[in-house]
C-alpha cells in the first residue's frame, strides 16, 4: 500500500519544498521506493533544488506527450521524482484542478511505491485541497508569524469545510528554539480549536539554519551534507510522528460539500 503525504502551508515561502525534499530523501534512505511529486505547476522548483535536469515533466503529462510513469525520473540518493517545469504556463479554469486525478492515478500505477511526498503550491486553491484530501497524511508548515497563522488557518478551514479533512500535522519551521516552536504550535492549535472541529498533531520543528538556506543555493539538500546527523535525526523524528498520526479519511472523489467534479 502506498502512503501519500502532502506538504502544504497556505502562505508561500515558508519552507514546503525544502521540507518535502528532505523528508522524501530520508524516506527513500530508510524505506526505499519513495516518489517526490512537484505539484506546484506554476512555480515548480524541486528539480532545481535537487540539481536535476528533467527530460520529461508533469507538463509533458498534462500535454499528453507521455504517461505519468515516463515522466518519473531517478535523481540524487536514488529518489524518484515527478518534476514540474520552470516557467510553465498552465491554463487553469476557475475552480479547476489539472492535477485532480494525479494521486489516484499514482496509487493505481505505482504499485511498488511505498511513499509519495507531494510538494503542494502555496495558497488554498483547488489543487492543494484535492491533494490534501487524497493524501493519507497532511502536513501544514507553519511559521511564528501572523501572516503564516492566517493563511494556515484559512487552508485548514477550507480543507474542513469543503472536504471534511479533520486530521492535520503541523511542523513549525524557521523557529528560534524548541520551546519557541512549541509555543507557536500551542497558540495556533488554540486558535484553531476555538473555531474548527479538527485535530492538529505537532510533528516537530526546524530551527532557522544558515545551512538550510545555503543548501538551496548549492542545490544540495541538507540531509545529504556531511556533519548533519543531528538534523537528519530531527527529520526522522518528524517523519515518525507524521506516519504515526491518524490517517486522513477524507477522499476528494467522494466529497459532496462544495466540490467540483
Ligand atoms: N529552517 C530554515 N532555515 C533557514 N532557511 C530556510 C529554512 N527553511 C526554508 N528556508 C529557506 O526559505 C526559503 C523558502 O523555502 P522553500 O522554497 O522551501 O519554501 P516554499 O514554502 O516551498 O516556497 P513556495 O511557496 O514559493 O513554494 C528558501 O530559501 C529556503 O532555503
Ligand atoms: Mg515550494
Amino acid at each position: 500500500m502506498t502512503t501519500v503525504i502532502t506538504i502544504a502551508s497556505g502562505k508561500g515561502g515558508v519552507g514546503k519544498s525544502s521540507l518535502a525534499i528532505n523528508y522524501a530523501l530520508r524516506l527513500q534512505a530508510i524505506a526505499g521506493n519513495t516518489l517526490l511529486v512537484d505539484a506546484d505547476l506554476l512555480a515548480a522548483n524541486v528539480h532545481i533544488l535537487l540539481g536535476h535536469k528533467p527530460k520529461k515533466d508533469l507538463i509533458s503529462v498534462l500535454d499528453g506527450e507521455c504517461r505519468i510513469t515516463d515522466a518519473i525520473q531517478d535523481t540524487t540518493g536514488a529518489l524518484s521524482v515527478l518534476p514540474g517545469r520552470t516557467g510553465a504556463s498552465v491554463k487553469v479554469e476557475k475552480d479547476g484542478d489539472p492535477l485532480r486525478d494525479l494521486i489516484p492515478q499514482l496509487r493505481d500505477t505505482m504499485d511498488g511505491t511505498k511513499f509519495v511526498v507531494v510538494d503542494a503550491p502555496a495558497g488554498s486553491g483547488r489543487s492543494v485541497l484535492n491533494s490534501m484530501a487524497n493524501s493519507d497524511h497532511v502536513v501544514i508548515v507553519l511559521l511564528g508569524q501572523a501572516t503564516s497563522f492566517v493563511d494556515a488557518y484559512a487552508l485548514i478551514k477550507n480543507a474542513y469545510l469543503e472536504y471534511r479533512i479533520t486530521q492535520f500535522n503541523v511542523v513549525v519551521n524557521i523557529a528560534d528554539s524548541k520551546s519557541q516552536a512549541q509555543l507557536v504550535f500551542d497558540n495556533f492549535a488554540r486558535t484553531v480549536a476555538n473555531f474548527l472541529p479538527v485535530s492538529l498533531s505537532y510533528s516537530g520543528h526546524v530551527t532557522q539554519r544558515d545551512a538550510i538556506a545555503q543548501s538551496a543555493i548549492r542545490c544540495k539538500p541538507i540531509v545529504q551534507l556531511p556533519g548533519e546527523q543531528r538534523q537528519i535525526a530531527d527529520f526522522d523524528t518528524m517523519l515518525k510522528n507524521i506516519l504515526a498520526s491518524p490517517r486522513n479519511s477524507a477522499k476528494a472523489a467522494d466529497t459532496t460539500v462544495n466540490s467540483v467534479s
